[in-house]
């Protein structure tokens, strides 16, 4: 009997109660790193390792053009995006990202961001509380603006943040979370699509060498400029993940309450420590669960099968609680990271592979710098952690601190003598 005519449940339900959980709890049903199952009534194969991330990434096996559903397409990423190509079309699109990946304009948006935090802070002194996640995004919004050269009023940056966050926090979600992404994604791609226009009109300079200059000049692999729209689409592609680091940036705050042993460490710009600190953020609290293709053939892994056209994922989150990987992999330890060399595969919060030549993640550097910068930068600032809902629930996707990290008593680190 094949795959597509066994009569397996759906597990789609389960999915949806289950959130971070799902595949984690069907692969330790499952004698090997792989579970077979059905997602939205297609058959679905489920990886997870570095040899199945390989697997994974490799064109002949997975392909992404129509596999991301049109609710996702419409919060998360926009239609049209880079996320959705393969092949050529993809390799010429991703070109427009992979400057992104370069130290000196990583240190760049470091520069802007911790800018715009130390503009911040003197005014969460002044307010009795502030919940962080909301002021990061903030400040991550406003930097990523002033880097990308994308012209931003500080009196618009609150509401710009509450959108980007939106698009994110609703994608897999129905209802009010839902509808607010969407609409939150009209407003943002409508404003980009006419700042295009009005740049390529000559209304409004684009600095030279900026992501808006290398957006409004970039020609897909048919030698076409980006569609205004699309070029909207692409400019979210920065700013949007750019503001999302906020997920982070309120995971750092969870652990340094909650392991207030790193703190000193981190204040004190140990330098290899802070870079373990934001891969151990990254690996240990839930963001992306899980991500998906579908299969180019028939495909085989490690015994298992799924028919050409059914879904192909990749167990992102089980993966980076993957025992065999990580030994104690729901212990918040950043020292893992000083003990061995972690290969390019082994840790995938923003997806593996190399960049370049597949999806991974452009902005994984970028993720990293920022959050390195920021969480020096909370662990040098004073403030207590009052009475609160600091639970992550595992079955909300995208999940964080129940109460965004409420902070109060903020007050500015010492000015080193
Ligand atoms: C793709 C995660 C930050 C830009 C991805 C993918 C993941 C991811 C899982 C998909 C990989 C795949 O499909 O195989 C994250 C997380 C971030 C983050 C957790 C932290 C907040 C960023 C930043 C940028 C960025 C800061 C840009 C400044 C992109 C783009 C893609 C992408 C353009 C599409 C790549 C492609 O399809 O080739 N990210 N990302 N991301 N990310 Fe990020």
């Amino acid at each position: 009997m094949d795959v597509l005519s066994r009569p397996l449940i759906d597990r789609t339900l389960p999915l949806l109660a289950e959130g971070y959980a799902w595949l984690p709890n069907r692969m330790r049903d499952t004698p090997g790193p792989v579970v077979r199952t059905r997602i939205l009534g297609r058959p679905a194969l489920a990886l997870r390792g570095p040899e199945a991330v390989r697997f994974f990434y490799d064109e002949r096996n997975v392909h992404r053009h129509r596999a991301i559903p049109e609710p996702v397409l419409a919060t998360l990423f926009g239609h049209e995006a880079v996320h959705t190509l393969d092949g050529v079309a993809h390799r010429t699109r991703k070109s427009l990202f992979l400057p992104l990946l370069e130290p000196g304009r990583i240190a760049g948006l470091v520069d802007h961001t911790t800018a715009a935090w130390d503009e911040a802070v003197p005014a969460w002194s002044r307010r009795g509380s502030v919940v962080l996640f909301d002021e990061a995004s903030t400040v991550l919004a406003t930097g990523v603006h002033r880097w990308a050269g994308i012209p931003l009023d500080d009196a618009d940056a609150e509401a710009t943040a509450r959108d980007m966050i939106a698009m994110v926090d609703g994608f897999a979600t129905a209802g009010p979370r839902h509808l607010r992404a969407r609409r939150a994604r009209s407003r943002q791609e409508e404003r980009l699509g006419r700042l295009v226009r009005d740049v390529r009109s000559g209304t409004v300079t684009a600095p030279a060498d900026s992501v808006l200059d290398l957006v409004c000049r970039h020609r897909d692999a048919g030698g076409e400029p980006l569609d205004e729209k699309t070029a909207g689409v692409e400019l979210l592609n920065v700013v949007r993940p750019t503001t999302a680091v906020a997920w982070f940036v309120a995971f750092t705050a969870h652990a340094l309450h909650k392991w207030p042993e790193h703190r000193a460490p981190l204040a004190d710009g140990d330098l290899p420590f802070t870079a373990a600190f934001a891969h151990e953020v990254r690996r240990f609290y839930p963001f992306v669960p899980f991500l998906g293709g579908l299969a180019a053939r028939d495909l085989y892994w490690r015994g298992e099968w799924v028919p050409a056209g059914g879904l192909v994922v990749l167990d992102v989150y089980g993966q980076n609680h993957d025992e065999s990987l990580w030994g104690d992999p729901y212990a918040f330890r950043p020292r893992r990271f000083l003990e061995r060399p972690v290969e390019r595969d082994e840790l995938i919060p923003q997806g593996g592979g190399d960049p370049a030549a597949g999806h991974r993640c452009p902005g994984e550097g970028i993720t990293v710098g920022v959050l390195e910068a920021l969480a020096v930068r909370l662990a040098r600032t004073e403030y207590t952690v009052p009475e609160q809902n600091l639970t992550i629930p595992l079955h909300r996707v995208p999940t964080r601190p129940h109460s965004g990290v409420l902070l109060s008593g903020v007050r500015l680190p010492a000015v080193p003598s």
